[in-house]
């Protein structure tokens, strides 16, 4: 099975590369996962990219991690976080159709705008609060009217890549005189790619298997269990982090609490915007830890 992954230098490309080669015991998997350069996407331009992508790879799964993910980059770059999250997608979808190839796809808790203050479930009614949230909705929205097989999972809070997340400063050695100033009223569920990765390459094993038909197409929630806010997050992650050894207890940077407006961000945030996994379990006959027990996939 050749998998074709975009955006495979990202966190959670990167993850999912990781996990995909070499493959899990059991799992036939020639994993493609071309450089920026190689992929050389024109964002006006995806169709021809897309094209051009099958041409030369000839996928029978395409696994696409690549997005305009800093949410307030799209704010100022709007047309950009549209080309990059949704027309591109949709053009991703459109060749899948046409090659009868499986799409999987990733999507985000902010297409929410977290007025429930209860985990979110896939029918729930989005309403983003902002253009990143419109641009990934967009994207979900232009897969699913194409015919393509797919699987689009919203996820959430990611961390646990080697680079830019907040589990990778709080072990940093640089960082160990840093103050680390988080949220207290902001409520969402971390994610360590790892397990996400380790999840997709399941998902990737399961739509494959003989005698065993795959999921229908949709949208599910790939997420721990609970909800917590970043500052509690940290606290807890450095604390298994000095358990684990991965952290000296006197190098332990300092977390202190502060309010989400004091941030003073261009794009808003949901305030509360866990995502209930139920639906992915059940399809999926997958377990997800809570958010707590699942820091270990990350040390
Ligand atoms: N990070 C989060 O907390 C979070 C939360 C919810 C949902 N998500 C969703 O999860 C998915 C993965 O997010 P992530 O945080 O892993 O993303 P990421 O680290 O920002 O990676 C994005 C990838 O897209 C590639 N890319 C961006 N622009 C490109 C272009 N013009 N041409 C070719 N490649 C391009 C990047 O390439 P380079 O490596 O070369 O830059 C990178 O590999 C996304 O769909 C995101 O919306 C993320």
């Amino acid at each position: 099975m050749r998998v074709l992954l975009l955006g495979g230098r990202g966190r959670l490309g990167g993850a999912i590369a990781a996990r995909l080669a070499p493959p899990p015991a059991g799992v036939q998997v020639e994993l493609l996962a071309p450089a920026r350069h190689e992929l050389a996407l024109e964002p006006h331009a995806p169709d021809d990219a897309a094209a051009r992508w099958f041409a030369q790879w000839r996928p029978d799964v395409v696994v696409n991690c690549i997005a305009l993910g800093d949410v307030d980059q799209c704010e100022t770059e709007p047309a950009l976080a549209m080309q990059l999250n949704a027309a591109l997608p949709a053009a991703l979808a459109r060749a899948c159709e046409r090659k009868g190839t499986r799409l999987i796809h990733f999507s985000t808790d902010f297409v929410f705008d977290g007025a429930l203050r209860r985990p979110y479930r896939e029918d729930d009614a989005p309403r983003p609060l902002s253009a990143y949230g419109e641009s990934k909705l967009a994207g979900e929205r232009a897969i699913a009217r194409t015919a393509c097989p797919h699987w689009i999972f919203r996820v959430s809070w990611l961390y646990g890549a080697p680079v830019r997340n907040l589990a990778a400063d709080l072990l940093d050695p640089a960082n160990a005189a840093r103050i680390f100033r988080l949220a207290t009223d902001r409520f969402g569920v971390p994610n360590p790619v790892q397990l996400l990765a380790a999840e997709v390459a399941s998902c990737i094993a399961r739509g494959r298997a003989s005698g065993d038909s795959p999921p229908a197409s949709g949208t599910f929630h790939l997420s721990c269990h609970g909800a917590t806010t970043w500052h509690a997050f940290a606290l807890a992650f450095v604390r298994e982090a000095i358990g684990a050894g991965r952290l000296a207890g006197e190098r332990a940077p300092r977390i202190e609490a502060i309010e989400e407006a004091s941030l003073g961000r261009p794009a808003r945030r949901p305030a509360w915007s866990a995502l209930d996994p139920s639906r992915y379990e059940h399809t999926f006959g997958r377990t997800m830890p809570g958010w707590e027990e699942a820091i270990q996939f990350a040390l």
